[in-house]
């Protein structure tokens, strides 16, 4: 399971380091708030969950990590594209991201209450 977060957080990574770079390059930050929250839910939420999971093993075993894995990697694509959409001067698009960031949110809990209660030392 830790190895699977690790995979898809590089993933992550390199499609947020390439919208940090076209930033940089064009001098527009209208989206940077996407490239903020790719980076740092996508690479570094992810790879620490995966960490997480190599060292704790019993945690990386349950539903719980299984359906964070999912809902966080079905919603986080969904919701960087609502956010662009939203950024780019659709602010009807709030509803959505809204509505989205509270499933992210959702599997954030997920990961949270996995920790919490299947963690165990020497794990
Ligand atoms: C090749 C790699 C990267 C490039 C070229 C890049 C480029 C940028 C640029 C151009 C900005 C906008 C700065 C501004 O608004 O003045 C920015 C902001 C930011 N970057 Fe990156 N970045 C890279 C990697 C990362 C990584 C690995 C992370 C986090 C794990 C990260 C997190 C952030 C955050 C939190 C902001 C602030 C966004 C904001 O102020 O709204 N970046 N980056
Ligand atoms: C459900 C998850 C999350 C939601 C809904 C959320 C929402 C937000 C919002 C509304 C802002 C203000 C953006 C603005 O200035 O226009 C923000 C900024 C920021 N968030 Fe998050 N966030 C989430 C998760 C995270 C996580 C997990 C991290 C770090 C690991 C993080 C790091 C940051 C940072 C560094 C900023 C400031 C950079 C920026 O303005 O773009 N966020 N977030």
């Amino acid at each position: 399971m830790g190895l699977r977060f690790l995979r898809i957080a590089v993933v992550y990574l390199m499609v947020g380091a390439a919208l940090g770079l076209y930033m940089g390059m064009t001098q527009k930050f209208t989206l940077a708030p996407v490239h903020a929250h790719l980076l740092l839910l996508g690479w570094a939420s992810l790879a620490l969950a995966g960490i997480v999971y190599h060292l704790y093993p019993a945690a990386g075993a349950t539903r719980l990590a299984k359906a964070h894995f999912w809902i966080h990697n079905l919603v986080l694509p969904l919701f960087m594209i609502a956010l662009a959409v939203f950024l780019s001067g659709n602010p009807g698009a709030g509803p959505v991201v809204g509505l989205l960031a509270i499933a992210m949110l959702a599997g954030l809990v997920c990961l949270a209450v996995n920790v919490l209660v299947n963690a165990r030392a020497a794990g």
